[in-house]
């Protein structure tokens, strides 16, 4: 299974003021590059924080949310809550013959992958904002050399950046 971190974020590495901030400001190039990976993919992983700033679901896509509250249940099938750790995730994934896993924030689940040394590329769209304060594509330490496989212009001048992970294995 092959898991994809794609996030949008400022040229000082932050991807969002607060946790509560809707994602508005990513950009359109962003967001049809965010859907045609996801939409590759077929199933998207993200934490609860994150998805509590979603308006609705992504359409045709797996969204698995993770959560450690058992009491949230989904009335929507297209999306699961789920206490299961990284590695056990990705294995329940596989098992339902997803090949790629798109990870979609926030900085708390995407550190949990880190760790986990489960993260093999990162899709990073830089917008041309400085927020100076915020959260960031972490949220605690990381190890992980990278190597830049691909660079583009989008519209807007944003800047996306195509990572492979050389060393998955983070400091915990
Ligand atoms: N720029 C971008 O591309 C982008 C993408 C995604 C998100 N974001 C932004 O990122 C922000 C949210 O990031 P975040 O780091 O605060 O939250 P997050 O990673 O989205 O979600 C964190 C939540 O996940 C749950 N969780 C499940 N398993 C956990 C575990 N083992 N350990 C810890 N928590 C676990 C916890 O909530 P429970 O109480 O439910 O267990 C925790 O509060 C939002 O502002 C969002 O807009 C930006």
């Amino acid at each position: 299974m092959k898991v994809i971190l794609v996030m949008a974020m400022t040229v000082d590495g932050m991807i969002a003021k607060s946790g509560d901030h809707f994602p508005d400001w990513t950009g359109k190039g962003d967001k049809r590059l965010f859907m045609e990976i996801s939409k590759k993919a077929g199933a998207v992983i993200m934490g609860s924080k994150t998805y509590d700033t979603l308006k609705k679901p992504l359409p045709d896509r797996k969204t698995v949310v993770l959560t450690r509250n058992r009491q949230r249940i989904s009335s929507d099938p297209r999306v699961v809550f789920s206490p299961l750790c990284p590695a056990n995730l990705l294995k329940e994934l596989a098992k339902e013959g997803y090949k790629e896993a798109i990870l979609a924030g926030g900085a708390t689940v995407n550190t949990l992958f880190a760790a986990a040394g489960l993260i093999d590329e990162m899709v990073l769209t830089v917008s041309p904002l400085v927020f100076g304060t915020g959260i960031s594509l972490f949220a605690g330490e990381v190890d992980m050399s990278v190597e830049l496989v691909e660079h583009q212009r989008l519209e807007g001048g944003l800047l996306c950046l195509r990572y492979r992970i050389l060393s998955p294995d983070a400091a915990a």
